[in-house]
């Protein structure tokens, strides 16, 4: 059942390739720069968006939101679906509510899709489980075929959710006739490249990540840090790191680095920065400049081009754009899962942790 693997969580890390590819089956088509959702096909694209979700899903949903407001023009919001639900909201007709969850049997996130149900708001399900409640009960479902997912740890999910995140901003910035030329140029080749450009380096991701663990293992707790997209990316690190290897971890947005965690800093306490060589690069590495002044130890996720003189670089390829992110995403769960795994944690079932949080 694991496919000679060792855990589910990590056959469903290596099986991301594949779910990349299953989840552009027949959404897009070589040579051709448009992208089809026959789901959303019937739907104007939203005015405005409201995301709901929890957990991994919640991070994949802010990563989105970089997309529809800069590939769409659509104002969104992203809410954590336990707050959402006991808001009162400014939510009703002529609203859209996203609600991302991999089981479609989340507790909070139902709640949530039932308060817009309930104001007249449209709901669209983004969901892994075919006739699960979010599924059943969403006016338009997309389904995300990452396939099942056992491990509690959520990898291959939050991938498939970025895929499809990446063609809905497509789709609505199509509809409106605003989708930026280059976006329209490169994004449909570059996502049809990344299955084998990510198949390619998986094996060396994880050999990296075993030998920075073995480095870091006695560490107490990590920063993350990341800005723009990488931001939603440092979350969903420290999230996966917390959860299955039990050290303490936060995710943060490095420009609000100087507003309070930057007391904390010294050669204990290691960053887990990303820092790919994008617009942000410089601001990123004087983030870090900053944590080195503190005598931080520092692991980066870069690109070729960076010039960062960190204690652990991790340089992995550039993809276009934003799909940076599927490379960096992998060096995380990896990251996470070879520390659980040489700390002896029970990286699939982790304490105290359900798989579907079916109750408040
Ligand atoms: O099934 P869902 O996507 O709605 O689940 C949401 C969270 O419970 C889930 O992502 C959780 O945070 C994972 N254990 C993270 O790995």
């Amino acid at each position: 059942q694991k496919g000679g693997f060792k855990h589910f969580m990590l056959k469903e890390i290596f099986e991301q390739p594949r779910v990349i590819a299953d989840c552009l089956a027949g959404r897009v088509q070589r040579g051709s720069e448009r992208v089809a959702l026959p789901e959303l096909e019937a739907m104007d694209a939203p005015e405005r968006l409201f995301i709901v979700a929890c957990g991994t899903s919640y991070h994949a949903g802010l990563w989105g939101m970089y997309l529809m407001e800069q590939w769409a023009g659509i104002p969104t919001r992203v809410e954590i679906a336990s707050e959402l639900r006991y808001r009162e909201p400014v939510l009703g007709p002529g609203d859209t509510v996203l609600a991302i969850s991999q089981s479609g049997e989340t507790a909070d996130t139902l709640a949530g899709m039932h308060l817009a149900k309930a104001r007249g708001a449209r709901v669209i399900g983004l969901c892994n489980v075919v006739g699960s409640s979010v599924a059943r009960e969403a006016d338009v479902v997309v389904h995300t075929q990452a396939g099942p997912e056992i491990s509690v740890a959520s990898t291959k999910a939050m991938c498939s959710q970025l895929t499809l995140l990446t063609l809905m901003a497509m789709v609505f910035g199509q509809k409106k006739g605003v989708l930026p030329a280059d976006v329209a140029a490169h994004c449909v080749p570059a996502l049809e490249g990344l299955p084998a450009l990510l198949d390619g380096i998986l094996p060396a991701l994880r050999e990296r990540a075993k030998e920075l663990c073995r480095v870091y293992s006695e560490a107490r707790s990590f920063l993350f840090l990341g800005r723009g997209l990488c931001y939603p990316l440092a979350l969903e690190g420290a999230l996966k790191l917390k959860e299955i290897s039990y050290i303490h971890a936060e995710g943060y947005a490095a420009g609000e680095m100087k507003h309070g965690p930057i007391a904390l800093i010294d050669p204990k306490f290691p960053t887990f920065a990303l820092a790919p060589h994008d617009g942000l690069y410089p601001k990123v590495k004087s983030n870090l400049q900053e944590v080195q002044a503190r005598g931080g130890k520092i692991i980066a996720l870069t690109q070729p081009g960076a010039d960062l003189d960190v204690d652990h670089p991790w340089e992995i390829p550039a993809a276009w754009g934003p799909l940076s992110t599927f490379l960096m995403l992998p060096a995380l769960q990896l990251f996470a899962y070879e520390m659980a795994d040489y700390l002896g944690k029970d990286v699939d079932q982790p304490r105290n942790l359900a798989k579907s949080v079916t109750v408040e």
